[in-house]
């Protein structure tokens, strides 16, 4: 997205239908290049080029898959040619694999999945069948790395036998088609993996955390207010530099409704703008954060209280009154 894309002011007018789904699609595409997405961002890259392997493990709406998504997105498919055999053949070169695993996978669905995403169309077959097809595509589509998003669905089932299973699936795997591979998941479910079997533990000896924004220290304070100053940054809205979002007063409200979750700020961001934008306003305010919260869900959290009511809030006493530790 351009970083000075300036939007029509509404002055009071509601927005048009078109117009509205267009400055949400902007919010949803705004990825911010926070420290922590950065470093690992580059850990990829290293990974990627020097040839190892990486486990990002974390909290749930940390950022994983939007860090995993970014890093493929930089690395394009080509259609190309090549001569084989005395034989021009047209390819499609996939420099970053990216899959997704979807719940109760099995190392068979995982290869299968990798053959989609490689354009194959015979994606049944035995495990063997398929891991052996996938061993030659790989290097046929010339990819240089495999990124493996959702590790923790590689195990249908949590007895000891499925995880060993299919923790010793990557790790022959990962012998095999001697190329880097990263692994993202969510940490507990995704460490009982690598604990399984301390062959495929100490393939990977790279394991770093991507979670949730801590809040305790000053420095974590400033860390997180400058993630919400890259949100506010690329706000869709005529007088984006007037909603004060990253300001101490607010971001204390914003940690407390979200607990430092991105995905939560995602959504109380969105909700809020919409709002903000179907009113015809030109600037996000309180009382849109306000509306959008209300909009949110926090089935984990009854005692959770509305923060954005234009008072002054006091954090330690507001996550104190519903048991809450900052992180
Ligand atoms: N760096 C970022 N910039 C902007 N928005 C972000 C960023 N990281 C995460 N988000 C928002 O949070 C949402 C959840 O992030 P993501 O799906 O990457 O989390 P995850 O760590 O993969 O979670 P899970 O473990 O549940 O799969 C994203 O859809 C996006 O809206
Ligand atoms: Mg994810």
């Amino acid at each position: 997205m351009d970083g000075n894309k300036v939007y029509k002011r509404l002055n009071g007018m509601r927005i048009d239908e078109k117009d509205l789904q267009q400055r949400l699609l902007d919010i949803e595409n705004n990825v911010v290049h926070h420290k922590r997405f950065t470093e690992l961002y580059n850990m990829i890259h290293d990974c990627h080029h020097l040839n190892d392997g990486l486990v990002i493990m974390g909290d749930t709406g940390a950022g994983k898959s939007t860090l995993f998504k970014k890093y493929e997105s930089a690395y394009p498919r080509e259609k190309k040619m090549r001569i084989r055999n005395n034989h021009t053949e047209r390819y499609e070169s996939v420099p970053v694999l990216r899959v997704e695993l979807d719940s109760n996978s099995s190392p068979l669905n995982v290869a299968s999945k990798m053959l989609e995403r490689l354009g194959d169309p015979f994606t049944n077959g035995t495990e063997k069948v398929l891991t052996a097809r996938l061993k030659k595509l790989i290097p046929d589509s010339d990819v240089k790395v495999i990124l493996i998003d959702e590790v923790q669905h590689i195990v249908a089932s949590d007895t000891q036998k499925v995880i060993y299973k299919a923790a010793d699936w990557i790790k022959q795997f990962a012998n095999d088609v001697k190329i880097p591979i990263v692994f993202g998941g969510i940490k507990e479910k995704a460490k009982k993996i690598f604990a399984s079997n301390a062959q495929l533990d100490e393939r990977f000896p790279n394991k770093q955390e991507f979670n949730v924004f801590p809040y305790s220290t000053y420095d974590e304070q400033i860390e997180f207010r400058g993630y919400l100053k890259g949100i506010e940054a690329k706000l869709p809205f005529a007088d984006r530099s007037s909603s004060k979002i990253s300001d101490p007063y607010l971001a204390d409200k914003i940690y407390y409704a979200s607990l430092g979750t991105p995905r939560t700020i995602y959504h109380l961001i969105r909700h809020a703008s919409s709002k903000a934008l179907r009113a015809g306003s030109d600037m996000l305010e309180e009382k849109h954060l306000y509306e959008g919260f209300d909009l949110l869900s926090f089935e984990t959290r009854p005692k959770v209280i509305n923060p954005f009511d234009g008072k002054v809030f006091n954090l330690d006493v507001a996550l104190e009154k519903e048991n809450i530790k900052k992180s």
